[in-house]
């Protein structure tokens, strides 16, 4: 196949992935299509950034992979399972700021977890940061083997959260902590049009990152799944202005980041340009949330 060939498929499955609304295109799919094109411009980072204090895409994306590292008390002797690590940036990351014993992941995009692997054993890593490809749901690990779970900014794409949960929870040690930076609908707003817009932002997000219709929690029924699953200790807090609105502006002032992607691809991006970002992610809230095994 000529490069032209392949550009061409290209841009005919990212116009079936971003408008075609009868089919939910798979998740390694998605990301098989987004490539090594994340907007971060020197890693490889595919999380949206804890921008409170960031001033780039690759400041805010080391901050939120910090922030979670941080709320999960990571450190010396730990073995930590990562689910969701995309390129392995935020592997990379923690094995050199907090020094865990181990990093196992879990990834279902096989064209990620190759380059991963690549990225850490260049790093010098790869006696202690072991990436494979596998479900965050059904992780070939024994009983009581982890000390901490790290889930970033994946869980929402889990078919279902709530199956994670009863995985997480049979994989850490008693005393063991869950942390996820996760994606779920915002609290309904106190008007009929606010509340119109959000369920439309969330329809949409949901179908073109295909996310489960049950992963649609809000944070009463995500709390109630973590204790379901036998989760105490349970800790949530919105960090959504820390992360959309901030993102939003970043990169719409910089429209030459978007210049490395297919230019279908562009397309949304070009709409959001002019779109209220308040109004735009109405519908989403981010969520930090941390939550322990008995101990
Ligand atoms: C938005 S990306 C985030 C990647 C990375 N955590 C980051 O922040 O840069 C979502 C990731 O979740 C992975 N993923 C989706 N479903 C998964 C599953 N069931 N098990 C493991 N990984 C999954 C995708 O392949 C992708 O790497």
């Amino acid at each position: 196949m000529t490069a032209g060939q392949r550009d061409l498929r290209r841009g005919a499955a990212a116009l079936e992935w971003l408008f075609n609304p009868f089919r939910s295109t798979p998740v390694p799919e998605i990301y098989d299509l987004i490539s090594t094109d994340a907007i971060s411009e020197n890693g490889l980072y595919l999380n949206l950034g804890d921008w409170r204090t960031a001033t780039s895409i690759d400041e805010a994306c080391t901050a939120l992979v910090h922030r979670l590292g941080a709320a999960a008390d990571l450190g010396p002797g730990d073995a930590v399972v990562d689910v969701g690590f995309g390129f392995g940036d935020q592997d990379i990351y923690w094995a050199r700021a907090f020094e865990p014993a181990r990093i196992t992941g879990f990834n279902i995009t096989r064209s990620q977890v190759e380059r991963a692997r690549e990225r850490v054993a260049a790093e010098g890593l790869a006696d202690r940061v072991d990436l494979r490809h596998g479900s965050a749901t059904a992780m070939p690990l024994p009983d009581a083997s982890a000390d901490k779970v790290l889930a970033l900014e994946c869980a929402f794409h889990f078919d279902t959260r709530a199956a994670f949960f009863r995985e997480a929870y049979r994989v850490l040690r008693p005393g063991g902590r869950l942390v996820l930076g996760d994606i779920i609908p915002a609290r309904p707003g106190p008007t009929r049009a606010r509340r119109a817009a959000q369920r439309a932002g969330w329809a949409l997000t949901s179908r073109i990152w295909n996310i489960p219709r049950a992963n649609a929690d809000t944070p009463e029924s995500y709390r109630a799944k973590l204790r379901g699953a036998g989760f105490t200790n349970i800790r949530m807090e919105s960090i959504r202005d820390d992360v959309f609105v901030p993102l939003h502006r970043y990169v719409t002032a910089r429209p030459e980041l978007m210049r490395r992607y297919h230019p279908l691809l562009r397309l949304p991006f070009h709409a959001a340009r002019y779109a209220d970002p308040a109004r735009l992610y109405s519908g989403l809230d981010y969520v930090l949330v941390s939550a322990e095994t008995p101990a």
